[in-house]
């Protein structure tokens, strides 16, 4: 059984966020920097959950709540941590976290090809749609 703590990120955590996400998360995103990670913290300080064993960084997720929207990113745990329910964990926090602030459903982008994310989101109660495609333009260089 491990002694997790699920707590918010703050913007002491930003290095430390980074450093976890290089080594446990699946892809990158454009925000990835120390800039991006306190933006985030700043502008919505529950957003960034993470699970802490031993003061490590083990997990995270961001819940990110628009007013219209509940998204959830960046679900990542370290490889030594895996298959011991922290995302779980995680994704019960995220989850009161919306239901608190009147969220309805909630949505996840998935990499077709990471098989793992697929069984875990399945485990974990959310359905594929095949409907969508994701579109995007980058603001900056
Ligand atoms: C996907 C990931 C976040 C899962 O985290 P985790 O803490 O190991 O997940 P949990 O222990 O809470 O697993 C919950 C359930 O999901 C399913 N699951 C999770 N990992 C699985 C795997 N490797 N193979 C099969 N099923 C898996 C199982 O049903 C599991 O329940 P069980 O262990 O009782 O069988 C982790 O493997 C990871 O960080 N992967 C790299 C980053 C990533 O792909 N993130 C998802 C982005 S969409």
């Amino acid at each position: 059984m491990i002694d997790l703590r699920i707590r918010a990120a703050t913007r002491d955590d930003a290095g430390a966020v980074l450093a976890f996400w290089s080594e446990s998360a699946e892809g990158t995103s454009v925000s990835d920097d120390l800039a991006g990670v306190t933006r985030l913290v700043e502008r919505d300080p529950e957003a960034l959950i993470l699970a802490v064993a031993d003061g490590v960084i083990v997990g995270s997720v961001i819940a990110g709540w628009d007013g219209w929207r509940a998204s959830l990113y960046r679900l990542a745990v370290l490889p030594s941590y895996r298959r011991r329910g922290v995302s779980t964990a995680l994704l019960r926090a995220a989850e009161e976290r919306f239901l608190t602030l009147g969220g309805r459903r909630v949505d996840a982008m998935v990499l077709v090809a990471n098989e793992t994310g697929q069984l875990l989101w399945t485990a974990a109660g959310y359905e594929r749609q095949e409907q969508w495609r994701r579109w995007v333009k980058p603001l900056t260089e």
